[in-house]
């Protein structure tokens, strides 16, 4: 990043100012036919090729704009040149009091304060100054001039403007004492838990109920798969979701990366119910990847945080997850409300085939259980951080899981990469043998999930065979359970739970685990370098 990189951007006659959000693709082409027009450029940038792209409009237009404002004109003709997606704000020196702002594929939102515009591309940017916002379509330009805005589409249509109200507040925007965002999401995540299942559950305490799924219980019964899509922690929470679905509603899912999906051309079954998963729902390969399904014909449903956004608008239905503003970049209670509501929507489909009525109290109860279980996990914290600070130089780990925590051993590895900086690896716990072994060494720590059932013994052995070369062990164990003396050079305990909410539960500490080894390296934690909150390009 350079100073000359850096937004905003000025048109080569000094009228224009240009801040945007997205990739001009077609940037070199629109450049060199300015470039042949006289236009000078001081940055690599593709925005200030749009800024001049616009001055350029401007000054051909003069006067001639049918009426129309000619900024807002010429910038509406510079978009109909560009290839590639956008969210930008401008502003002209010779309409002062005027902004022109407009979006395709990046979000933008527009403010309605007292006296006042904002835009942003995020609810949470705009939340302490007013919560009336406009969430802009794309193809819309939203001209702001005084104390007027009006909205009108790429085609000049006007748009009458719908304005929606944020329901959560600006004290859910702040840190609350925090030392980061990232620490005060991961200890509400008790409350959040609570809210994202507030009103799910059936008069009957038997199964889960959701109002917006715009499907009857017969068409939903009727799908015969289910296809996840979605990027990065969402991602890990699908393939949670994939093993409880499969588990208990004996009902085959697929599991796909949004940016893989989009492309590959993927032979589905035409009985396929279709899942996006994203917190911010304005990642832009997950929705290229619900608009590529929906092109194909398949019903799409959406489990998203942020209400109004892109995804939650154009899915056919869908689950908010109700969890209020997540602002750390590392996602943690987006992360743990998509475990509880994929473990809910499992619950839903299983009740609708074979799982017994007392086997949904029981599933039910669990997961009611789980804002308290969580709260237990989180008592643990103190003795984390102890562990973070004798793990915080290490510069290799292993997480390791097996069946329903191995997308929390992936979980876990992605957390402490994004925001310590610390090469991270997650794996199947057998897997382990078949390659990642060869890293271990006194080195390289482990970070194991052995929780007790079933495969108990497998993943001991598989702890033995880290021990035996000389790996730090950290294990993640429930309580109570009896270890072999000497394997684990440290334990973190979590509580014993049902099956749905131990990935939950089991979250828990290597979100600690990461922040707090973050911390001790002394790095941005809630602003890792390269990496956004939303990812709204390609
Ligand atoms: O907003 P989304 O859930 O669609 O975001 C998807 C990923 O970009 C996001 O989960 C990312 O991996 C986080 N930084 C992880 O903490």
């Amino acid at each position: 990043m350079t100073d000359a990189n850096a937004h905003p951007h000025v048109s080569s006659d000094g009228k224009f100012a240009l801040i945007h959000n997205g990739v001009i693709e077609n940037y070199s082409q629109i450049k060199a036919f300015l470039v042949s027009e006289n236009y000078t450029f001081k940055s690599e940038t593709d925005t200030e090729v749009l800024c001049n792209l616009i001055a350029y409009h401007y000054a051909k237009m003069g006067a001639q704009a049918d009426g129309q404002s000619p900024f807002l004109e010429s910038v509406r003709k510079a978009l109909h040149h560009v290839e590639g997606t956008y969210g930008i704000a401008a502003l002209c020196t010779e309409h002062p009091g005027e902004i022109v702002a407009a979006r395709k594929a990046s979000p933008l939102i527009l403010g309605v304060g007292d006296d006042e515009y904002l835009l942003a591309s995020d609810a949470s940017a705009l939340v302490s100054r007013t919560r009336n916002v406009v969430y802009l379509k794309d193809g819309e330009l939203v001209h702001i001039a005084g104390k007027d805005f009006a909205i009108s589409t790429l085609e000049q249509a006007d748009v009458s403007p719908v304005v929606d109200r944020i329901d959560w507040s600006v004290e859910e925007a702040t840190m609350d004492g925090h030392d980061h965002f990232m620490e005060k999401e991961i200890f509400e995540q008790p409350l959040a838990l609570e809210n994202a299942m507030r009103g799910r559950f059936s008069a009957d305490g038997s199964t889960a109920m959701f109002g917006g799924l715009n499907l009857t219980p017969e068409e939903f019964r009727n799908f015969n798969r289910f296809m996840f899509c979605a990027c990065g922690t969402a991602w890990h929470a699908c393939l949670v979701t994939e093993h409880l679905i499969e588990r208990f509603a004996r009902v085959p899912v697929e599991v796909d990366y949004a940016s893989e999906f989009r492309y590959r051309n993927a032979p589905l079954d035409p009985n396929t119910l279709f899942f996006v998963v994203s917190q911010s729902g304005e990642t832009i390969d997950t929705l290229a990847a619900m608009r590529e399904a929906k092109r194909k014909g398949f019903r799409v449903l959406a489990i998203n945080n942020v209400v109004g956004s892109s995804i939650a608008r154009e899915a056919d239905g869908g689950i908010y997850q109700h969890v209020g503003p997540e602002i750390g970049v590392a996602s943690t209670k987006a992360f743990t409300s998509q475990l509880l509501l994929g473990a809910m929507v499992a619950l839903y489909v299983s009740r609708l085939r074979d799982m017994s009525f007392n086997d949904g109290v029981d599933y039910v109860n669990a997961l009611r259980g789980a804002p308290e279980l969580v709260r237990r996990a989180l008592a643990q914290a103190p003795r984390i951080k102890a562990i973070a600070r004798r793990y915080a130089h290490y510069t290799d780990f292993l997480f390791l899981g097996r069946l329903s925590l191995f997308p929390i051993a992936l979980e876990g590895a992605l957390k402490l990469k994004e925001i310590s900086y610390i090469h991270s690896e997650g794996y199947p716990a057998a897997e382990m043998k078949h390659g990642p072994i060869a890293l271990v060494c006194e080195k390289c720590p482990s970070v194991f999930f052995a929780p007790k059932g079933e495969i108990f013994n497998k993943i001991v052995s598989s702890m033995q065979e880290i021990k035996a070369r000389k790996g730090p062990v950290i294990a993640i164990a429930t309580e109570g359970c009896e270890l072999p003396p000497g394997l684990a050079d440290d334990v973190i305990e979590i509580p014993d739970c049902h099956e749905a909410v131990l990935p939950i539960v089991a979250t828990i500490p290597v979100q600690l685990l990461s922040y707090y080894i973050a911390v001790e390296r002394g790095c941005d934690v809630d602003k890792p370098r390269n990496l956004a909150k939303s990812v709204t390009v390609e």
